[in-house]
């Protein structure tokens, strides 16, 4: 086992009707005005904003809103919103949604505490950031897990590009979790959301070498539970049980819990960003369309690993290493299906790419090719341009 630190500091707040504690909640975190994020509508529709409002009303908490969020939230929005916040005064940023509502409140708490600096120059490192705003969640949606992470990503139009910060200053001081507000999910949502929780797993579980047995054990416990779980949620997502169990899997999917004492890897994220900056798409939808492309590239690496993965996650009982591994893969893959989510690019709705664009997307990934991807098979950028070719179908 690796040396590790864990520190998941937020503070969960979870189940029925615990969205009337969101006023509570932001005057014990300090806040006397807050702004409170949201996306393009699901909470208005649903009457948990006004919900929100009236229990922050209650507890004497000022407020104004930023709406229009929209999925792969967008840099200029969050930009324009934390001119809103710095003007308005407020003390703390609340976010009610799902990652894309998150994301955006985060940047504009760091916005709003580094006024004197554009966003992106937080983003990209040419400011670094030491002071943050303090950020809740009403979390609508399991999914991203940004409610308990590190991380926050954000999309440059300008540039065209979809990119992350991870820092300790990300992370949420509180988060309300309550599984009926996610009743209102298309199934689309909750599919994307259960294979996000499953990747989040597996990009800290294949690191060759990770000798963890705990990590391993809450890693596959999640997967398992997520896999089933999910399969219920699709036939009724007004199931309670099964849309607890996702979302507490979504959480600890991405607080670190299940990748302790290991490297992380996070190649599949890096190449479903570059889709998702370029066509658009859903986070989760892009990262079960170029998952079994990875897989299959690199998976001869660590044919134990993947055996491993197919008996405690799936139940495959073959001994044949090599044979184990591939019905490893064809078992995720098969789920992903199931989920009605894409396995290709064709899938994924952008059609066949010509390689200029392939070539483009692994340039992307890699930042020019700067950065080498995965543990399990050393990806530079001409690696990942033949990841994308195996998705081109
Ligand atoms: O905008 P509204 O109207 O609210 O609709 C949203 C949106 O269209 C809808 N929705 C959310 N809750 C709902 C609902 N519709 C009906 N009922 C509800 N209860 O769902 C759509 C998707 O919302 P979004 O917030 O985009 O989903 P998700 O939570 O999957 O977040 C995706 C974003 O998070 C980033 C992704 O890259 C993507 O930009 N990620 C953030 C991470 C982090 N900060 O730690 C880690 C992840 O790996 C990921 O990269
Ligand atoms: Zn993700």
């Amino acid at each position: 086992m690796q040396n590790f630190i864990q520190y998941s500091p937020t503070e969960i707040v979870f189940g029925k009707d615990t969205q009337h504690q969101v006023g509570a909640q932001v005057k014990k975190w300090g806040g006397s005005k807050t702004l409170i994020v949201y996306g393009q509508g699901s909470v208005v529709r649903s009457g948990l904003l006004d919900q929100v409002k009236a229990s922050l009303e209650k507890e004497g908490v000022s407020y104004c809103e930023w709406s229009g969020v929209q999925p792969n939230p967008r840099l200029a929005h969050a930009q324009v919103g934390c001119e809103l916040a710095v003007r308005e005064g407020v003390d703390f940023i609340l976010g009610v949604g799902g990652g894309s509502v998150i994301d955006t409140a985060k940047a504009i708490a760091h916005g709003v505490a580094n006024p004197q600096n554009p966003i992106w120059d937080i983003w990209t490192g040419k400011v670094k950031l030491t002071k943050t705003t303090p950020v809740g969640v009403v979390l609508t949606i399991s999914a991203a897990g940004s409610e308990t992470s590190d991380s926050a990503v954000l999309t440059n139009e300008e540039v065209g590009k979809k990119a992350g910060i991870n820092t300790d200053l990300n992370r949420p001081v509180f988060a309300i979790m309550n599984p009926e507000l996610t009743y209102t999910l298309p199934k689309f949502q909750i599919a994307c959301g259960v294979v996000d929780i499953m990747m989040h797993t597996l990009e800290r579980y294949f690191i060759p070498n990770s000798r963890n047995r705990m990590t391993d054990e809450i890693a596959q416990g999640l997967l398992r539970t997520v896999i089933d779980s999910g399969r219920v949620a699709m036939k009724n997502p007004s199931d309670y049980d099964a849309m607890s169990e996702i979302m507490w899997c979504g959480s600890l999917s991405h607080n670190n819990l299940t990748g302790l004492g290991r490297a992380k890897d996070f190649s599949v994220h890096k190449m479903g960003h570059a889709l998702g900056a370029r066509f658009d798409k859903a986070h989760g939808a892009t990262l079960s369309a170029i998952w079994e492309a990875w897989a299959l590239y690199g998976y001869q690496n660590d044919l134990e690993r993947f055996k491993h993965y197919g008996k405690t996650v799936w139940g495959i009982e073959t001994e044949e290493p090599e044979a184990a591994a591939r019905e490893a893969i064809a078992c995720t893959v098969e789920y992903f299906r199931e989920l009605n989510m894409p396995t290709c690019l064709s899938e994924l709705g952008v059609g066949i790419q010509e390689e200029k664009v392939l070539r483009e997307l692994a340039m992307d990934a890699t930042m020019k090719d700067t950065v080498v991807l995965s543990h399990l098979r050393k990806l530079r950028a001409e690696d990942v341009y033949q990841i994308y070719v195996k998705a081109n179908h």
